[in-house]
């Protein structure tokens, strides 16, 4: 017997940060997790007698196993029964660690042998509109010593809130809500064609895939400026596409992104998309029947093409939102390709064991290969 649907945090939208701060009444005992930016501007004044750690004091860019030892020193002596993580990816899966009974050394709870157990209560804030985080039980950070990414998944990561507020995001710059909504997308469409895929999972796979193409389709038409009047949407779209991908699951281009993401220090969903349109292609030629023509159905209504035009109109849609480059261009060397296929095929089996059809090493190459 399988389980077909959980959504675990209890999700909540709150019209402003202050509301959100009084009716959890944040304060004393709680940690929260933030970005000076974020915390300054909007928190400051409701958040009165909590400890406050900004992750950019313990580096820049996407979570490494040394920032959380590193976070861990500092509060191990600050009494602290919440955790309220304020902010993007980064932020909310290295607080997913901090509510855990033993943190340290973090490279032993990926390897399972110190074992998960939440002691803390966890909030969880999303500032991005693509992590889908704030919904899934997964932390995905970089193990240093191993220079790859990888997620660990268990129920002791699940926040006990999610609490979205759209006014939060007003102040996310083009390239980030770029980035953070691709991945958004790719979740929604990885999830949706997953094996592991029900019709539950599948409502918020589409749900998501339609409001952030009709978005982008506003974009494209309007502007930039244009996507303020849609963050409701797009915050509503990206925790839809966490509960369809926390619940079916992400695939091949999470797993094929990592590698790379975490070497060169590429934003998660700029990653993704680079890997994205060579995963589907490959799917599209080796098993062309089944799952991927109703996602291509879905693709066709909302770019308003035929099905076979869907993946040249959407490329040329998300080229309008985020320029594609070729991994080359990030100073990946071809010599690293087989590399970044060994990891994908021995380390991302959590992953790989979601593609819509099987990608054996040699085909992991050839896709690699194809967007060098
Ligand atoms: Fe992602």
């Amino acid at each position: 017997m399988l389980q077909q649907f959980r959504v675990m945090p209890a999700i909540y939208q709150a019209d402003s940060c202050r509301e959100f701060c009084e009716e959890f009444q944040v304060g004393a005992g709680d940690l929260i997790l933030t970005d000076p930016a974020i915390f300054d501007g909007y928190f400051d004044v409701y958040t009165k007698g909590a400890a406050v750690v900004y992750l950019k004091k313990y580096g820049e860019g996407e979570p490494t196993d040394l920032m959380v030892e590193a976070i861990y020193q500092d509060i191990k002596g600050i009494p602290h029964k919440r955790v309220i993580a304020i902010g993007g990816g980064s932020i909310i899966d290295i607080a997913k660690l901090l509510v855990q009974e033993t943190i340290s050394p973090v490279v032993q709870l990926y390897d399972k042998i110190i074992p998960t157990k939440k002691v803390k209560e966890l909030i969880i804030v999303p500032t991005t509109c693509g992590t889908g985080s704030e919904v899934t039980s997964v932390a995905v950070i970089e193990l240093t010593a191993r220079k790859t990414k990888l997620g660990l998944q268990t129920d002791d990561e699940f926040a006990d809130y999610a609490v979205l507020i759209p006014e939060l995001l007003d102040g996310l710059p083009f390239k980030f809500f770029a980035t953070s909504s691709i991945d958004a997308l790719i979740h929604a469409i990885e999830s949706f064609v997953s094996p592991k895929a029900n019709p539950f999972t599948e409502m918020y796979s589409e749900k998501a895939i339609r409001l952030i193409l009709n978005g982008y389709l506003k974009i494209a038409e309007e502007g930039e400026e244009a996507r303020f009047t849609l963050m409701e949407d797009f915050l509503l779209a990206s925790t839809c596409a966490g509960i369809a991908f926390g619940n079916a699951g992400c695939a091949a281009v999470h797993a094929m992104s990592m590698p790379f993401s975490g070497a060169y220090h590429v934003p998660h969903g700029e990653a993704n998309y680079v890997i994205f349109t060579g995963v589907f292609k490959a799917y599209r030629r080796l098993q062309p029947e089944g799952k991927i023509q109703q996602l291509d159905s879905i693709l066709a209504e909302v770019l308003s093409c035929g099905p076979d035009d869907v993946y040249k109109k959407l490329e040329a849609l998300l080229d309008k939102i985020l320029p594609k480059q070729f991994l080359h261009e990030y100073g990946v060397k071809e010599e690293e390709l087989p590399v970044y296929t060994d990891v994908v095929m021995t380390k991302q089996g959590r992953l790989t064991a979601n593609n819509y059809t099987k990608l054996d090493a040699d085909e992991v190459l050839r896709i690699y290969q194809s967007l060098f």
